[in-house]
């Protein structure tokens, strides 16, 4: 599996899963465009690691809830790279813009969450088909737990938006497959050095020890180089048959029982 001479694009490479994706690929051979909002210093950081696998890279600033923002990201990688072989759809606005519950959110939060995903992600699918050639590979980046429950209240919006993406995937998916390019979506579990990262201390150990105690049933958090792995296993020439779906990598968390507490599903 080798990704020499693809040019690719991850959204939210500054930091977290999109790093990690993004120094997977490179370390493949793609060349990638580096994604940030505000933090240039972590974009550039994440370019440096690109570089010194000896790939090619450069770093591109975005506002993913902003259409006109989401068209001219694809219009600089055109006029950088000429193509794009590889795009995925990472980039999350902070909580603090989109995380409240679902008695208080506001329609602004909602728009951010919205916006940020199901639009983005519609204009970005089809602005990469344009740069794209045949065989191209699509991927979003989802939480496909919280668009199938409701028990995390604040991630109202955030879930909705993720479902619309994961809807959208399936869409997209038909419309490009006449021409070999796939669509398809992952959904990590939590992973550690990311937004995890940015939760209260507390919180943190909460949810580190009840994956550790079995709803995990590999027992650790997944990385960004586990998440990193697996969507450039789904952006292979190999992968090419699969489309329209939403991949679980999660160390079999999606597996578990939520009616039946870990101890007694492990007999
Ligand atoms: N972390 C998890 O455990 C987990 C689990 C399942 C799914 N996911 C999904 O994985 C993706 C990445 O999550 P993460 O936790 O790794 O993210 P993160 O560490 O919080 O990083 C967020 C990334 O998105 C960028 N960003 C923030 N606001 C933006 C905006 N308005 N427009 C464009 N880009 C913006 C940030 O850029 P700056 O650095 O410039 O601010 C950064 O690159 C998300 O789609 C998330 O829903 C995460």
């Amino acid at each position: 599996m080798s990704f020499n001479g693809k040019n690719a694009l991850v959204t939210g490479s500054s930091r977290g899963i999109g790093r990690g994706i993004a120094l997977k690929l490179a370390e493949m051979g793609a060349s990638v465009a580096v994604h940030y909002y505000q933090n240039k210093a972590a974009a550039n950081e994440t370019l440096a690691k690109v570089l010194a696998n000896g790939s090619d890279g450069f770093i591109i600033q975005a506002d993913v809830t902003q259409p006109d923002d989401v068209c001219h990201l694809f219009r600089t990688v055109e006029a950088e790279f000429g193509t794009l072989d590889i795009f995925v759809s990472n980039a999350r606005p902070e909580l603090p813009t989109f995380f409240y519950p679902t008695m208080e959110i506001t329609l602004e939060q909602w728009d951010t969450a919205v916006d940020s995903q199901a639009k983005a992600f519609l204009i970005a699918g089809q602005e990469a088909s344009h740069l794209m050639s045949d065989d191209g590979r699509i991927l979003a980046v989802t939480y496909a737990t919280g668009s199938v429950t409701g028990s995390l209240q604040p991630w109202v919006g955030m879930g909705a938006a993720k479902a619309a993406v994961e809807s959208l995937v399936r869409y997209l998916a038909v419309a490009l497959a006449p021409r070999g390019i796939t669509v398809n979506a992952i959904s990590p579990s939590w992973i550690e050095d990311s937004v995890l990262n940015s939760l209260p201390p507390e919180l943190q150990d909460l949810i580190r020890n009840w994956h550790r105690a079995g709803w995990t049933p590999m027992g650790r958090l997944g990385t960004t180089a586990d998440i990193g792995k697996a969507a450039a296993l789904l952006c292979s020439e190999d992968a090419g048959w699969i489309t329209g779906q939403v991949i679980y990598a999660d160390g079999g968390a999606s597996l578990m029982n939520a009616e039946v507490p870990p101890e007694i599903q492990f007999g």
